[in-house]
């Protein structure tokens, strides 16, 4: 029986290969063309009748990547694949998870509906699960969330003296949490009023109790950074440490991260679910090993993330 087969459009090559050798798979090749109307092609060049295959694809600005990843799954599909799976170490449309004005779409659902259509499992890392609890509310197909809390946590450990996990929001609880106890530091939640896309505000109860402490501010997602600006800028006079700011997915919108800089972080560190020079915490091991239970992670009902 050969080893599962690792696919990839060409911008998570570099990544995609990398997991295959975790994840002790092949890395399949493929060529992709973009006609001169902006249609695209895609023409897989390694076998893969009755082959076990992985699609990696990071859905980092999926609007773009959408057709392109359909093409390529219903290639390996027409090529006789045993079985199609998506790797998506950042999970797009997670966060439009309701109808938050009348007659607006609900994304996440829409999204999720496409994706279970195309594939036939998927993977991802720290999906922003909140009104949708489990991936298995909106996914039909099995789907698995994997967690990056103890890799961040050792990051923690490792280079931050004193530290305090801080998480900027409500919602954020559930990281702060998992990474605290991984990081064996003590944590706090803050309260967040958001206004609007770039208007938001931060408070954190408690802090005073953490002198000497290094705050570190972690979230599942650093999108336009207003929330962590607006937790750094409310530590920044209160607190005499600067903050280090940690997030599973680094998006970095509307230049974020010098935002953040400005706001008076004094580092900025992301797990390399989205490619970016502030990427210090690796989690292709996590996806490796968890790509080689793959036979066994299928069989977990969804809800169990
Ligand atoms: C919200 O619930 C998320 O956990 C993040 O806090 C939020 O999405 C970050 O967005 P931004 O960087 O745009 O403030």
């Amino acid at each position: 029986m050969h080893e599962p087969l690792v696919f990839a459009l060409p911008a998570d090559a570099g990544f995609a290969g990398r997991l295959a050798e975790a994840a002790g798979a092949e890395l399949g090749q493929l060529a992709t063309h973009e006609f001169p109307d902006g249609e695209s092609s895609v023409r897989l060049t390694t076998d893969c009748s009755s082959r076990d295959v992985m699609i990696v694809c990071t859905l980092h600005r999926p609007n773009g990547l959408a057709l392109p990843l359909l093409f390529l799954a219903d290639a390996v599909r027409r090529a006789g694949a045993s079985r199609v799976s998506l790797v998506a170490p950042y999970l797009a449309y997670m966060r439009q998870d309701a109808e938050f004005h009348s007659g607006e779409a609900v994304t996440a659902r829409s999204f999720a509906s496409f994706l279970s259509r195309t594939f036939d499992w998927l993977v991802t890392i720290d999906p922003h699960l909140h009104r949708i609890r489990r991936l298995s509310d909106v996914y039909t197909i099995p789907a698995v969330a994997l967690h990056a809390s103890s890799d961040i946590g050792e990051w923690i450990a490792a280079h931050v003296e004193s530290p305090v996990v801080i998480g900027p929001d409500a919602e954020s609880a559930q990281w702060a949490r998992g990474i605290a106890t991984a990081a064996r530091a003590p944590w706090l939640v803050a309260n967040k009023v958001r206004r609007g896309d770039a208007s938001v505000e931060v408070t954190v109860p408690g802090l005073e109790e953490f002198r000497g402490f290094t705050p570190v501010l972690v979230d599942d997602i650093i999108s336009t950074g207003r929330t962590m600006m607006a937790a750094a800028a409310h530590l920044s006079g209160r607190h005499s440490r600067q903050p280090v700011c940690v997030a599973v997915h680094g998006i970095f919108a509307y230049g974020a991260y010098d935002g953040l800089v400005a706001a008076g972080a004094a580092r900025i560190v992301t797990t390399n679910t989205i490619p970016h020079p502030s990427n210090a915490i690796d989690i292709v091991p996590l996806l490796g090993r968890a790509l080689r239970a793959g036979s066994t992670l299928v069989q977990i009902p969804t809800h169990s993330q």
